[in-house]
């Protein structure tokens, strides 16, 4: 994906990036602090906002193998399956359940597979939230923040299941974060940005 020119005045913020690449296949983390747009640059990128001029060249990925796990997930009003499964459906593909279930249970949520999403606690939305994202295999996956809320041996598992979710379907992800020292690992390249800019 390739981000050129992009600007996107919003409230006090003025975001522009002038040229940003994201190779694909590689994870990729996007660093900086609260309030310098982050989760405005990922929503344009999935296409939920509007930049007011500039291009962001899918590179032949269509809009549909794209996906992003939301810092405030938006979880449907029915139970963790129908929400996990949701994907699958809308795309009239197969639900592997023993797939979905060594999800769930890897993740400790098999236990409220048939709970409803909306009484999860604010770290199991989070968990939901990245399983239905990535439940279909996508080609590209945006993490906005969703470990913020996890326990560490949660955290530990996410990060399993994403290294191996990278081998094997050769996926890119663009993974934000606060916390750079703790995902740092992970990443193959960095972004940093600041006040609306990538600077590094
Ligand atoms: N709809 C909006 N109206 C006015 N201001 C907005 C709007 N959306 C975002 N902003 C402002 O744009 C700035 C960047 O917001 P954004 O959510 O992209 O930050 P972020 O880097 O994701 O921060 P955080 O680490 O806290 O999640 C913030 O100052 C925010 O208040
Ligand atoms: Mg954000």
């Amino acid at each position: 994906m390739r981000i050129t020119e992009l600007h996107k005045k919003i409230g006090s913020m003025d975001l522009y990036i002038r040229d940003m690449r994201i190779e694909k296949g590689r994870i990729h983390g996007l660093v900086g602090p609260n309030g310098c747009g982050k989760t405005t640059l990922l929503k344009m990128i999935i296409g939920i906002i509007k930049p007011d001029s500039g291009t962001i060249d899918l590179e032949g990925l269509r809009p549909t193998d794209i996906t992003m796990a939301s810092q405030r997930p938006y979880l449907m009003h029915a139970s963790v399956y129908d929400n996990i499964t949701y994907p699958l459906r809308i795309r009239g593909a197969r639900v592997d359940q023993e797939e979905i279930d060594r999800l769930l249970d890897r993740t400790g949520l098999l236990p409220l597979k048939h709970q409803y999403a909306g009484s999860l606690s604010s770290g199991e939305r989070q968990k939901l939230s990245f399983l239905r994202a990535i439940v279909f295999h996508p080609s590209m996956i945006l993490i906005d923040e969703t470990f913020s809320n996890l326990d560490a041996e949660s955290e530990a598992i996410f990060r399993e299941i994403i290294v191996e979710r990278h081998k094997m379907d050769r996926s890119t992800w663009l993974i934000v974060s606060h916390q750079w020292e703790r995902l740092n690992s992970l990443f193959d390249q960095t972004h940093f940005m600041e006040k609306g800019r990538i600077v590094e």
